[in-house]
């Protein structure tokens, strides 16, 4: 703690300082990159996880990394209500490329199958009412092996900049040393403030730089939107649960670090495809909405349930990852393979998730007290409980001194709403 001037501090502002720690943790610079962007965690599609690098279009016209495809889902994006509750940006990975750049050192579409270019995909996809987010590496070659930017990083953000792209997916293959990483990823974060264009910067930085040494969040965060801390996402529980592992252990390291306009990417929604149980598909919804996680579905909106397009399109889960006061929620604790996890929303409102990760057996009940959460004023003097999932229900009004009983199915998650009593009835007053 800073000493200001030699004086004492209050002692009521210590005790607060002190309360305050329990949940900070370490404390990064507040400074986010400054270019207006991901005030809220980016929502959108993406085509990894779905598509990986599928370039046969011979083979497999309709599933192949082409043009056609992310003009099929631009028009879903925009017909089939996904737009409407948030999802914007429609994002190219891998395997887009040409294998050579052009004669000017430029980076190019494969002609056969984008045969249109992505300047003019970029304008289909404007013309839905939704932005255009693309793939490079900051490397020598991307992870598949097209040109990497290493070396032409100016040149790269001129050409998005150019096609008007509004998201820049930047991997971490092929670098030869951590320095060359770090610089790398700094100096395309400038290239592209330098363009002028408004393009959100995602960043696979702390992954990259975790087996060598600890990233530094705080200067991640002036750089880059959003950065992915953990290896690709798989279509299995396993991979899920990985992540949720992963996320909980760090928790004291990067939760501090999300904030509006930089944020943890634990990479994308694999809701509607088909490795996750029903209960799995709401564990990863809920709980990506309480890491304040950006949202990218990766699926094919072409062939989706209507239960898994419900479970995305959840309006209220939405608003929870949404929250516009932008702090990531963390595991409170963890008993008899039980989780609580919890985030703080605005208007002193709290989302509370148990997740019940034994696998065997059927439901479990767990019953929570509600003065052991939000640091103890979640529900103080008391709160209107609303279950979110699996099923929207009133759970009613509580007092600080109850306990709120939830019914848990194996893998699965029960997410829970609570919003401050006297605030919520006083608030329909307050906005007169
Ligand atoms: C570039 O950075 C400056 C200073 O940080 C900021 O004011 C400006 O909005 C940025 N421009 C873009 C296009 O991101
Ligand atoms: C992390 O980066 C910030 C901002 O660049 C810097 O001020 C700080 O000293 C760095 N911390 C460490 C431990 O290197
Ligand atoms: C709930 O709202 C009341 C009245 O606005 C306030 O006195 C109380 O401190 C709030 N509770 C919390 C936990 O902030």
């Amino acid at each position: 703690m800073r000493l200001t001037g030699g004086r004492l501090q209050p002692l009521g502002c210590v005790l607060a300082l002190s309360l305050m720690a329990l949940v900070l943790w370490e404390i990064p610079g507040a400074w986010a990159l400054d270019n207006g962007l991901a005030m809220t965690p980016t929502m959108g599609w993406l085509h990894w996880e779905r598509f990986m690098c599928n370039t046969d279009c011979t083979e497999e016209p309709d599933s192949c990394i082409s043009e056609n495809l992310f003009m099929q889902m631009a028009d879903l994006m925009d017909s089939d209500g996904w737009k409407e509750v948030g999802y914007e940006y429609l994002c190219i990975d891998d395997c887009w490329m040409a294998p050579q750049r052009d004669s000017k050192g430029r980076l190019q579409a494969d002609p056969k199958r984008f045969p249109s270019g992505i300047r003019h995909l970029s304008n289909y996809v404007h013309s839905k009412g939704l932005k255009l987010g693309i793939y490079a590496d900051v490397g020598k070659k991307t992870c598949a092996g097209y040109p990497g930017s290493l070396g032409h990083y100016d040149i790269d953000a001129e050409t998005f900049a150019d096609w008007g792209v509004d998201l820049l997916k930047f991997d971490g293959c092929h670098c030869d040393t951590v320095e060359q990483l770090a610089d790398g990823y700094k100096h395309m974060s400038l290239s592209l403030n330098k363009t002028g264009r408004s393009i959100v910067y995602s960043c696979e930085w702390p992954l990259y730089m975790w087996p060598f040494k600890k990233p530094n969040y705080t200067e991640i965060r002036q750089y880059c939107n959003h950065w992915r801390n953990f290896g690709d996402i798989y279509d299995s529980w396993q991979s899920v649960k990985s992540i949720l592992d992963w996320t909980s252990s760090n928790q004291r390291t990067v939760v501090s670090a999300a904030g509006p306009g930089g944020w943890n990417d634990p990479d994308m929604l694999v809701i509607g495809n088909f490795g996750l149980s029903w209960d799995q598909q709401i564990t990863q919804m809920a709980l990506w909405a309480i890491m304040a996680a950006p949202l990218f579905m990766s699926n094919d909106l072409r062939h989706i349930s209507l239960q898994a397009k419900t479970l995305l399109q959840n309006k209220d889960v939405i608003a929870i990852n949404q929250d516009p006061l932008g702090k990531q929620g963390y595991l409170l604790r963890k008993e008899d393979n039980i989780e609580v996890w919890e985030r703080p929303l605005s208007k002193l409102a709290w989302a509370v998730a148990v997740v019940n990760l034994q696998e065997i057996g059927g439901p479990r009940s767990y019953t929570i007290s509600l003065a052991s959460l939000g640091q103890g004023v979640a529900c103080n003097p008391a709160c209107h409980i609303t279950e979110l999932l699996p099923v929207k229900t009133k759970l009613g009004f509580y007092e600080w001194t109850s306990f709120v009983k939830t019914r848990i199915n194996p893998t699965g998650t029960v997410l829970l709403q609570l919003k401050n009593f006297t605030t919520e009835t006083n608030g329909a007053k307050d906005l007169k």
